[in-house]
C-alpha cells in the first residue's frame, strides 16, 4: 500500500482491507501515535462534506501531521479556470499526500495518473468512496464479529450512492447475500449486478420496504442524491421514497445494526436514533480511526 493511490475498492485486496481494519482497531485503542511529525497532507474538496473532510483532518492531527488545502474551491484558482492537473500538479510540491473529492466520475483516476504523491479518492461523484467502504467494513465487522456470510440490506438510492458500490465490491469477497430495496428510477446498476451474477453471489431487488428488513444483519440506508438528478422534477418524485421509523425494526434481528453513510435528510426518522440498533453516529466515529490506518499504510509510517 506504501505509496499507491486509492481510487477504487478494487485497488485493495482482501488481505489488504483486513490489514487496514486490523491497524484501524489498533488505533481505535491507542489513537494518540505521532506518526505523521513532518508530514503534510493537502485536502481538496471540489464539492461539499462534513465526515469524511474533517474525519480525514481530524485522523492528520491525531497522527502529528500537518493539513493544507481548500473545502470550497471557490476560494482556489480553479474559480479562475485552473485545470485539474495543474492544481494536483502545484498541491503535491507542498504535500505528501492528497485527499480529493471532485463531481466528476473518474477524476480521483485522472489525478492519480499525473500526481507524483498519492491520491485518496474522498468521492468522484457517482462513481466510488472506498474509505467510506473501509470504515463500514470496520463498523460491520465491529458489530457482527465477522465479515463473511452476512445478510446486507441496501436502502434508497442505489443508483447514484458512490458509497453503495464501493461497498457492493468489497463485501463480495465475504459470502454475503444482499437485497436492494430501491424505486425503479434508482435501482442498483446492472454492472454491478453483473459482477455479482460473474461471482455467484445472490441478490433479490425489491420496490417495497415493509416485510424486507426482518433478516437482515446490517441494513444501509441512504440519500437519495439530489446533486447528481439532472431534472429537479425528477428529484422530487423520489426523494422520500422511503423513511426509516422506530416501528418497522420491532422484528428485526437483535444484533442488526442500521448504518447510513451520512448526511440524512428525511430516510432514517429522528425516532430511529435512540434505537440501540441504530449504528450511524458510531460509524462515522470510525471514520477516524479508519482513515488514520489508510493515511499510516501510504505514507508507510506503519
Ligand atoms: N459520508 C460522507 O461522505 O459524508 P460527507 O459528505 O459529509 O463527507
Amino acid at each position: 500500500m506504501k505509496n499507491r493511490s486509492l481510487v477504487s475498492i478494487n485497488d485493495y485486496s482482501p488481505a489488504e482491507i483486513l490489514e487496514i481494519l486490523n491497524l484501524a482497531a489498533e488505533f481505535e485503542k491507542n489513537p494518540g501515535q505521532a506518526l505523521l511529525t513532518g508530514y503534510v497532507v493537502a485536502t481538496l474538496f471540489f464539492e461539499p462534506s462534513t465526515r469524511t473532510r474533517l474525519s480525514f483532518e481530524s485522523a492528520i492531527n491525531r497522527l502529528g501531521g500537518r493539513v493544507i488545502g481548500f473545502s470550497d474551491s471557490s476560494s482556489s484558482s480553479v474559480s479562475k479556470g485552473e485545470s485539474l492537473k495543474d492544481t494536483i500538479l502545484t498541491v503535491s510540491n507542498y504535500s505528501d499526500l492528497i485527499v480529493m473529492r471532485h463531481p466528476l466520475e473518474g477524476s480521483a483516476q485522472y489525478a492519480s495518473e499525473v500526481s507524483p504523491v498519492p491520491i485518496i479518492n474522498a468521492g468522484d461523484g457517482a462513481h466510488q468512496h472506498p474509505t467510506q467502504t473501509l470504515l463500514d467494513l470496520y463498523s460491520i465487522r465491529k458489530t457482527q464479529g465477522r465479515l463473511d456470510n452476512l445478510k446486507i440490506c441496501m436502502v434508497g438510492d442505489l443508483k447514484y450512492g458512490r458509497t453503495v458500490h464501493s461497498l457492493l465490491i468489497a463485501m463480495s469477497a465475504f459470502q454475503p447475500l444482499f437485497t436492494f430495496i430501491a424505486p425503479e428510477e434508482l435501482k442498483m446498476p446492472d454492472e454491478y449486478k453483473h459482477l455479482l451474477d460473474k461471482k455467484g453471489i445472490p441478490y433479490q431487488e425489491h420496490r417495497d420496504i415493509a416485510d424486507n428488513l426482518n433478516d437482515a444483519d446490517i441494513i444501509y440506508m441512504t440519500r437519495v442524491q439530489r446533486e447528481r438528478f439532472s431534472d429537479p422534477l425528477e428529484y422530487e418524485k423520489v426523494k422520500n421514497v422511503y423513511i426509516l421509523r422506530d416501528s418497522m425494526l420491532t422484528n428485526t434481528k437483535s444484533n442488526m445494526r442500521i448504518l447510513h453513510p451520512l448526511p440524512r435528510v428525511n430516510e432514517i426518522n429522528p425516532d430511529v436514533d435512540s434505537n440501540p440498533k441504530a449504528y450511524y453516529f458510531e460509524q462515522a466515529l470510525n471514520g477516524v480511526y479508519t482513515r488514520m490506518a489508510i493515511i499510516s499504510k501510504i505514507l508507510g509510517v506503519k
